[in-house]
């Protein structure tokens, strides 16, 4: 791929909106789609065991992009770090952490667009948060280990999703939950299909279940829709399969 569109400034402002812009300023109709709102705080609000939280937990959000469920992780857990490949999608995530605010430009038809002033909820405390640029397939080091890890609609962009999965068990503390979402799109821009997981996509969830079992025990999988706007009439409406995994007290 020549270039990254996560660095592009068009994607740059679909995610701030997709991520920040309340729900009428993302989808102002009375009618269908509703449901796939909010993906980025679902995520946390729908994707987490919060009664095995603690509240000194740390939390690690993976391919964050503009940060908008690392933000709504640092409600229940104390530290979080979001990782993201994307330049741009980090300086912005940096700058909302820092200043808690940031102006996005919301395509509506043709060349029209509106200013939006987008703001991270006051109750949150964003000292909590740190943003730095990596790749999650050559994760630093000395990143630790984590109560919570997300990895949402990440893995079908990565080359190599093994590379990924591979070093969950190491990242996720025994006892620790990981949530993984992903529409399963796969393409060869981002991964060739012989990388596609289960055996070249034939059935891809039994290819994740397979590459985290036996050290990832599957709690619960279930649908999630998400819908990303492109412009005032057109939207992409998505049903991400989400699924949630304990980490195996033992090495097994
Ligand atoms: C489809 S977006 C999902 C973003 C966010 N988690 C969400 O659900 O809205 C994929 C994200 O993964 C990031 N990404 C792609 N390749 C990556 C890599 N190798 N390491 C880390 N992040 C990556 C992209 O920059 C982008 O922010």
């Amino acid at each position: 791929m020549t270039e990254n569109p996560y660095e592009t400034d068009a994607l740059l402002q679909q995610y701030l909106v997709f991520h920040y812009a309340g729900l009428a300023e993302q989808f102002p109709f009375s009618f269908g789609a509703s449901d796939a709102l909010g993906f980025p705080v679902r995520c946390v609000s729908e994707g987490l065991d919060f009664e095995s939280l603690k509240p000194e937990a740390r939390a690690l959000d993976l391919g964050c992009a503009v940060g908008g469920s690392s933000f709504e992780l640092a409600r229940h857990c104390s530290a979080v770090i979001g990782i993201d490949y994307s330049e741009a999608f980090i300086g912005a995530a940096r700058q909302l952490q820092s200043t808690g605010k940031v102006s996005a430009t919301r395509l509506d038809e043709g060349s029209l667009q509106t200013r939006l002033e987008l703001e991270i909820d006051a109750g949150i405390d964003r000292a909590r948060l740190s943003f730095e640029t990596g790749d999650a397939q050559d994760l630093r080091a000395d990143l630790g280990q984590f109560d919570v890890v997300l990895a949402c609609n990440l893995i079908c962009r990565l080359p190599e999703p093994m590379r990924l999965l591979s070093r969950l068990p190491e990242l996720v503390r025994p006892g620790g939950q990981l949530f993984i979402t992903t529409p399963f799109t796969w393409l060869e821009a981002y991964t060739p299909q012989a990388n596609w997981l289960g055996e070249g996509a034939v059935d891809s969830f039994a290819g994740l279940r397979a590459s985290l079992e036996p050290m990832f025990k599957l709690e619960r999988a279930w649908d999630m829709p998400f819908l990303i706007r492109e412009h005032a009439r057109k939207f992409q409406y998505s049903i991400a399969q989400a699924s949630r995994w304990r980490r195996a007290d033992s090495g097994k």
